[in-house]
């Protein structure tokens, strides 16, 4: 079948105590990339995981890593992230420092640069960086936990992002983050979302394949 979007899963939503083998099912249910959430306990109210984590689950699967960092300090933490195996590393406008050295940074790492957007920061706060971005990020719930319900209302933001780098022929992968369940992916991805992340809707589902190709049914 032919892949409209694809779907990054977020291990925030597996069982922690059978990490490898809900890494292990997801792959094997189709999954295009795995989704990380670092939180820092400081930029979002909740903390999560971080280096360890990426660099355990990296030797044991094929999947690009997709790093989310809710982190006040992405800058500092850039070089840990890169060398533990991260594939895509995505920071936040709102965190502290400049979103120019941030993306420079990663991608002399070699990396893919994303760049994150909360559901209240406008479209226009990424316009400058957009020629130099792998990714967009639009958060479609208030970042810091899974399992909320999806808010609508960013929906315009991100067909004006993705209206705006189609006018001027940038070629950005424009991603979705938070509520994302076969109810709300086809709004995401008809304003323009190809990579879709679901924690809740994937991990602890009867069957993967199954829940991931009712995500994929737009
Ligand atoms: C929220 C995280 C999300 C979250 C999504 O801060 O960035 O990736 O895990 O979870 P669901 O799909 O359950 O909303
Ligand atoms: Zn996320």
């Amino acid at each position: 079948m032919e892949k409209l979007v694809k779907i990054s899963p977020s291990i925030l939503a597996a069982d922690f105590w059978r990490l490898g083998e809900e890494i292990e099912r997801i792959e094997s249910a189709g999954a295009d990339m795995l989704h990380i959430d670092v939180m820092d306990g400081h930029f979002v109210p909740n903390l999560s995981f971080g280096i360890p984590v990426v660099k355990s689950v990296r030797p044991h699967t094929h999947l690009p890593l997709d790093v989310h960092l809710m982190l006040s300090e992405p800058m500092k933490y850039l070089s840990a992230f890169a060398q533990a195996g991260a594939d895509g590393i995505t920071f936040h406008v709102e965190a502290e420092g400049d979103p120019v050295q941030i993306i420079a940074a990663i991608h002399r790492m070699g990396k893919r640069a994303g760049l994150s957007l909360k559901p209240g920061t406008p479209a226009q706060a990424a316009y400058p960086f957009l020629a130099d971005l792998d990714m967009v990020l639009i958060m479609t719930v208030e970042p810091g936990f899974g399992g909320q319900k999806f808010m609508p209302e960013t929906m315009e933001k991100l067909s004006q992002l993705s209206r705006y780098c189609r006018e001027r022929g940038y070629s950005l992968d424009f991603e979705v983050d938070g509520g994302i369940d076969p109810s709300t992916a086809p709004m995401a991805a008809e304003s323009g979302a190809n990579i879709l992340v679901a924690g809740s809707a994937l991990f602890g589902k009867p069957d993967y394949a199954v829940a991931m190709e009712q995500l994929r049914r737009l």
